[in-house]
């Protein structure tokens, strides 16, 4: 990569963001179509939020990622955000549309596009989405919108799982969602018919992680998808152990960027590529 003085600048906001995998695969990209962007990660602490945010403008940015804690403040700071971000209240992805920022959130429909280019058609199926944070509200946002059959909610903490129930049904009155408990996760009998069983909590990133739930009694057709992508966990580990269908959260990672990417340069995401460089890395979707 060569820098210039026209060299078109795209970044990280995060704290941290030593971990970030996007740099490896959205400058891979860049090179691949011949584009002169660069995407640098930014430490940006929480105090110092407005003044980042500020910079994106002042500093000529195309854009930005934003990430951990960032998500949901950074909405105040921006111009305009897109009609999604206006129902779940957080931002992935910023543009900067010659002077105004305009924040949009490219997860869940990154995870809708990483199960689709499985073969995986989400109309009709019935969902077993773990989690309550801001990961389970976009997906659940995505999932809505794909018209799935039912969504039942399982959080660790109850009443998230209950104030993540209201938000989908405000977005979707006529939604089959419902809430079980969390001790209830490896009992309640309606698992056999669960066809996408998605792990959306932070639980599986470190290998002290206990598995966050028992597969015995989901049918052989069930297929799990964990979006955690740091690391092999325990629950894909035990969903290969009984031969069912998995994905880890590489997929939805790169199908996220690919989504920012191109709103960032207007051209289509070489996602082969972007794979690859996660490959040399190691890295196995
Ligand atoms: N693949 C991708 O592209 C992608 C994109 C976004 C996020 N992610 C991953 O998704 C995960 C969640 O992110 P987030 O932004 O939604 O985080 P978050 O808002 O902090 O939510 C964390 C969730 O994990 C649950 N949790 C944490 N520790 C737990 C434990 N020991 N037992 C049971 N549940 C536990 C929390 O439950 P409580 O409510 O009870 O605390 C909450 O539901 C992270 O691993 C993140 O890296 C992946």
């Amino acid at each position: 990569m060569r820098i210039k003085g026209n060299t078109k600048v795209v970044g990280l906001f995060g704290y941290p963001v030593n971990h970030s995998l996007s740099p490896l695969f959205q400058n891979a990209a860049f090179a691949e179509l011949g584009l002169n962007f660069v995407y640098l990660p930014f430490l940006v602490h929480p105090k110092n939020l407005p003044q980042a945010v500020k910079a994106i403008k002042a500093l000529n940015l195309v854009g930005v990622n934003v990430t951990v804690p960032h998500k949901q403040k950074i909405v105040p700071y921006l111009d305009e955000i897109s009609p999604e971000v206006e129902k779940i209240g957080a931002v992935n992805t910023v543009v900067n549309q010659k002077g105004r920022l305009v924040g949009y959130n490219t997860d869940g429909e990154g995870f809708v596009n990483s199960l689709r280019e499985k073969g995986f058609n989400l109309r009709g199926k019935r969902i077993l989405l773990l989690g309550a944070g801001g990961a389970a509200l976009s997906i659940g946002f995505s999932l809505l919108r794909e018209k799935v059959g039912e969504i039942i909610l399982v959080n660790r903490t109850y009443n998230r799982a209950i104030d993540l129930l209201n938000r989908l049904k405000k977005i979707s009155p006529n939604a089959f969602l419902r809430v079980i408990k969390f001790e209830d996760r490896n009992f309640f009998p309606e698992r056999e018919d669960i066809d996408l069983l998605i792990n959306a909590t932070s639980v599986g990133m470190s290998s002290e992680d206990p598995l966050l739930i028992n597969l015995k009694g989901f049918s052989s057709k069930v297929f799990v998808y964990d979006i955690v992508y740091n690391r092999a966990t325990e629950l894909l580990g035990e969903a290969k152990k009984r031969n069912l269908f998995h994905l880890n959260g590489l997929g939805m990672l790169i199908h996220q960027g690919a989504l920012s990417f191109e709103l960032w340069t207007g051209r289509k995401a070489p996602l082969d590529k972007m794979r690859e460089a996660m490959d040399l890395k190691g890295l196995k979707d």
